[in-house]
């Protein structure tokens, strides 16, 4: 059987996390799911990484011991992990016996077959990256290279590893090898080795907190050979009980952060060379999530963290896993702004996915008495059955590749296609027509059954779409994640005469009180009502509302009185209305449809009751309404009888 071992590194208890750590944990919790889902066996590690001179620095600032230290945040990272439904199967914590035991076995050996030999340190240390650096390395004003932060003069006695000893094993495998992807960090660390590789400090002398040097109490052992073992502790290597480590190891993947590559590249390869045990397939450094316009790497010192619980609690959990996932692209970076966050779950979710469910299961209700109908072969064109499945190979090579974010959007090719072909077919002209009810039914088919394959392939992402799409459909939800993988994903699946079970809309629209949305009310209104649905046909897809949703709107009938453009303002009229007898000023986005005078005297319907917000300066108290057609042109909504009277309520 296939198997599959994944591990992210482990943690630094130092700080709250901040939804950018939550993105390695998450791309490798997709990950894992997805060979689960295919059928591997498979073994998925994560955990903490606490000792080191940071942590103990960071314990004594909060009058705390280490441990006390430590145990409370790791508490609160396995919270984080839990709220994100991360399906690790073991933490790690580098304080735990089972760990420390082995990490001195390892030392020892080392230090026994002579790769672990004992000098002194001169040289910079950066505390914050726990990393040794050679003067020439550092950046000016004897800065950190990597974090740009002061290092400190450090003179001690120590052991080294012999790391150059296997520089020349090292280089041959990573060029020889696709062990570093993506292809940009192989290229990095190539020319890092041959600038040359010095021998490794492995321990500490002024450090308490860490793991005893098992030859020399009065050292500890460096952190990153501590934290670096991890990924064979945790399999039970060196003790009696190393089943998991037989059946793993190798690992399939070491999923990092773009910045820790060197550490899993270099120092962790040659430390299992030197053990005589087999180098793990792949590291893959992954890009950063950044924050903002000034797009800054997350950081609680810069003090631009966004946290993953807020995120969740106000968008909800696939919102948050899939804007990840889909955000930060192969191997590059991604910018997290809430702006960006909001169009990625209004458009990809609401729109696309959320409104093609919620138009096919209300077209199958319409036009099919609710039971999924049988496709008619003389009529089937095939459309969406080809393009499923050339996109199922396409998403299945791109996770092989670890490319998340490309498999999220072949799968999407889908999802948009989708919704074009019913825009394309209107289902509901062929309902019209007798000769049509053959083709209505295969179009009907092959909608609902490119949705129960998205839910599919979507599990390794989403938590609790899949199952709801499914339940949407008429399926028993706890099968979209258990059906073998290749009865699942094939196309033809779904039974005719299953009968659906229309819901809630997937995801609710993110409403913003942002300007731009009221700019152009008009526009926005109609899209958000229906972002893919032909004019036409306005109720396909558009989700239900209660009438009291409805009756929150107070609408009125008002005559336009005087109308002037807004100046440097090409989309903007200044409009005062005649409500019964009241004066009102509304700012409306309809400048390129409409000359100034030819709208006066137009009876038009108004939003009376929108909060007022100034657009350019000027107030704005409400909005008129309008409709707009494909090619962008726009109409007016107008009374039919002339001179009706202002100020009467719209139902
Ligand atoms: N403790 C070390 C790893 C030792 S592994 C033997 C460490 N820990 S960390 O807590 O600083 O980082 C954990 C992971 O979070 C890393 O993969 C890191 O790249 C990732 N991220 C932290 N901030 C990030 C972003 N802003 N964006 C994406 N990932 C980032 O390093």
């Amino acid at each position: 059987m296939t198997k599959f071992y994944i591990t992210t590194p482990i943690y630094y208890p130092s700080s709250k996390l901040h939804i950018g750590h939550s993105y390695t944990t998450v791309a490798a919790d997709a990950l894992a799911r997805y060979h689960r889902r295919l059928g591997h066996e498979t073994y998925f590690l994560t955990g903490t990484d606490e000792h080191g001179q940071k942590i103990e620095r960071a314990a004594i600032a909060e009058g705390k011991t280490p441990i006390q230290f430590v145990d409370e945040i790791v508490a609160g990272i396995k919270e984080l992990w839990s709220a994100l439904h991360i399906s690790y199967d073991d933490f790690i914590r580098t304080t735990e016996p089972r760990h420390k035991r082995v990490v001195q076995k390892i030392f020892r050996q080392l230090y026994d077959q002579g790769d672990i030999y004992k000098s002194s340190y001169e040289g910079w240390y950066c505390t914050p990256c726990e990393t040794f650096w050679i003067e020439g390395k550092l950046k000016e004003g004897n800065l950190c290279p990597d974090c740009g932060r002061p290092v400190e003069w450090t003179k001690e006695e120590s052991y080294f590893f012999r790391l150059s000893k296997y520089a020349d094993r090292l280089l041959q495998h990573i060029e020889e090898t696709d062990f570093i992807q993506p292809a940009s960090r192989k290229n990095e660390m190539v020319s890092f080795i041959k600038q040359g590789l010095e021998d490794l400090c492995v321990s500490r002398s002024t450090v308490r907190w860490g793991i005893p040097v098992p030859i020399d109490e009065r050292q500890t052992i460096y952190v990153w050979i501590d934290a670096l073992s991890n990924y064979i502790t945790a399999l039970g290597w060196g003790t009696e009980n190393d089943e998991l480590y037989r059946k793993f190891w190798p690992a399939d993947v070491h999923l990092v952060g773009k910045e820790i590559v060197r550490f899993h590249t270099i120092i962790w390869p040659c430390i299992l060379m030197a053990l005589g045990l087999p180098l793990p397939k792949k590291v893959f450094g992954h890009g950063w999530l950044l924050f903002g316009t000034q797009a800054e790497k997350m950081s609680k010192s810069k003090g631009n963290v966004v946290d993953p619980f807020v995120l969740i609690e106000k968008y909800g959990l696939d919102a948050v896993r899939y804007y990840l996932l889909r955000e930060v692209p192969f191997g590059s970076d991604g910018t997290y702004t809430e702006d960006a966050f909001i169009l990625r779950t209004n458009t990809d979710l609401a729109n696309d996915l959320g409104n093609l469910l919620s138009r096919t299961t209300q077209m199958i209700n319409k036009f099919a008495g609710g039971q999924v109908p049988e496709p008619d072969p003389a009529t089937d064109d095939r459309v969406l059955a080809a393009l499923a499945e050339q996109v199922v190979r396409e998403y299945q090579e791109a996770m092989d590749r670890l490319e998340l974010s490309t498999a999220l959007a072949a799968l999407w090719k889908l999802v948009d296609r989708a919704n074009k072909y019913i825009d394309e077919q209107a289902p509901w002209a062929l309902a019209r027509d007798a000769a049509k009810a053959g083709q209505l039914r295969s179009v009907l088919y092959s909608l609902a059954e490119s949705l129960r394959i998205l839910a599919v392939a979507l599990t390794p992402f989403l938590i609790h779409t899949p199952e709801r799409i499914w339940e949407q459909l008429g399926l028993d939800p706890a099968q979209v994640r258990t059906l073998p993988w290749e009865e699942a994903i094939a196309w033809g699946g779904l039974q005719p005469g299953t009968t659906i079970r229309r819901g809630n809309p997937l995801f609710p629209r993110i409403e913003t009180a942002k300007e731009e949305t009221r700019v152009e009310p008009v526009t926005e209104t109609a899209q958000a009502a229906a972002p893919a649905a032909p004019a036409a046909e306005p109720v396909e897809g558009v989700a239900q509302i209660e009438y009291d949703d409805f009756a929150k709107v107070d609408l009125r009938v008002a005559e336009i009185v005087e109308a002037e453009r807004v100046p440097k303002a090409d989309r903007l009229l200044r409009l005062q209305l005649s409500v019964g007898g009241e004066r009102r000023q509304i700012v409306s986005g309809i400048a390129q449809y409409y000359a100034p005078e030819e709208l006066i005297g137009k009876r038009i319907i108004l939003v009376s009751n929108l909060k007022p917000k100034k657009l350019r300066g000027i107030e704005s108290h409400g909005m008129l309404l309008a409709a707009t057609a494909e090619d962008g042109s726009l109409s007016l909504v107008t009374l039919d009888k002339p001179n009706f009277p202002t100020g009467m309520r719209v139902k």
